[in-house]
């Protein structure tokens, strides 16, 4: 079987990165049998800055086309402005294949130091499905100087009977507004998701997260929602946590925890903190999935531009993006085997980054993993 993938290596770290990602990959499929032909896309800040391009739609195209996913390192430059390329790439390739799903595993690793005290592997082991398309992400905003746009002015009184501290009335002075939308479908879809992939893998409960105290419209239709599917799963309990209580029982509590699902903003939020309690940034990976159509796998960290080329960040993070990638296109066992190598070469604890206490390229870590998953397949 061969599976054309694109390959995009974006900026900062993401070239040194992604190439150590391919390169356990490629051993793999070595291993099981099946081959990949990576299909490079340069597209990132060195491409916009010289050309003006972000992705193009025939870019797009082409990846729906040929591609059976995509592997992305990072993106973000300081040159760019920020938003330009996170908006302009990122979000634009999750829209466009409509990959409504953001999959975080929070899973702490044997062998990893983690920041909370008496928690172990058994305490830290859950995921956080994150609505991917919807939300604050919609892109509906704007900002207004009262007196100069009657029109915005009237949007917003009728938006709003009370004023509290809006300045609405005063010749001249600026608002700004951002508007979160979410749909049933868009809602549904991804809470469906949630407890179906409970119900798989057995997991026995769900929690959704909201700020249904407080931002009611969006929240309270996000709760009925979750009430609304959640009947067809009756062995699956379900509970709802507010977004700012949830921050404090992943640090108190995280065994709590078995499948948490959650609207856009407050996952990429709530996932940041995440990937701390699984010992950092350079363990969490994330997956941009439509399970219909064509998905994307990152590590959730950025491009970490002042590290760019000096071959010490930590690849761990985009080659457990890769086993997401390959569970995704169901070579599980493939899948199994990366995330196993990535266990033990932890758990050795001879190979370890400059975040985890150590001194070893990014590269040696790449190559000890796929060194292990040769190892790992010779002895099953
Ligand atoms: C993430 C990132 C992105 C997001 C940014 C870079 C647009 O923070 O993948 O979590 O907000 O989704
Ligand atoms: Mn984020």
């Amino acid at each position: 079987m061969k599976y054309r993938i694109a390959l995009m290596p974006g900026d900062g770290i993401g070239p040194e990165i992604i190439e150590q990602g391919v390169k356990v990959i490629n051993k793999v499929s070595e291993l099981h049998n099946f081959e990949v032909e990576w299909v490079r896309y340069d597209n990132g800040a060195d491409r916009y800055l010289k050309t003006g391009e972000l992705i193009t739609e025939d870019t797009l195209k082409e990846i729906k086309k040929t591609c059976k996913a995509i592997y992305l390192g990072a993106l973000g430059d300081p040159r760019v402005k920020p938003g330009i390329l996170e908006k302009g790439i990122l979000l634009k390739t999750r829209f466009y294949f409509d990959q409504y799903v953001n999959l975080r595993p929070i899973k702490l690793l044997d062998g990893v130091e983690c920041p909370l005290k008496n928690k172990t592997p058994k305490d830290i082991n859950f995921e956080v499905v994150r609505e991917n398309t919807e939300d604050f992400y919609v892109g509906i905003g704007n900002r207004a100087k009262i007196g100069n746009s009657k029109q915005e002015l009237e949007v917003i009184r009728s938006l709003y009977s009370v004023k509290f501290g809006l300045d609405i009335d005063t010749q001249g002075s600026e608002i700004a507004y951002q508007i979160g939308v979410l749909s049933k479908k868009g809602s549904r879809r991804v809470i469906e998701y949630a407890f179906e992939r409970a119900r798989k893998n057995k997991k026995t409960k769900v929690t959704a997260v909201d700020k249904a105290n407080v931002l009611d419209s969006v929240y309270s239709f996000w709760r009925e929602t979750v009430d609304e599917v959640a009947k067809k799963y009756p062995g699956i309990e379900y509970d709802f946590n507010y977004v700012d209580a949830i921050t404090m029982w992943f640090v108190k509590n995280p065994e709590w925890f078995q499948m948490v699902v959650a609207p856009n903003m407050f996952g990429d939020i709530i996932t940041d903190l995440g990937a701390m309690i699984q010992g950092g940034l350079g363990l969490a990976p994330g997956g941009n999935i439509n399970p219909d159509g064509i998905s994307m796998f990152e590590p959730i960290h950025g491009s970490a531009p002042k590290y760019r080329g000096l071959n010490v960040a930590n690849p761990l993070a985009t080659i457990w993006a890769g086993s997401l990638m390959l569970s995704e296109l169901k070579m599980q066992k493939s899948a199994d085997l990366m995330l196993n190598a990535v266990q033990e070469v932890i758990r050795d604890g001879k190979v370890k980054t400059k975040d985890m206490g150590g001194s070893s390229k990014c590269s040696d870590m790449g190559t000890a993993i796929a060194k292990k998953c040769e190892e790992l397949h010779q002895n099953k």
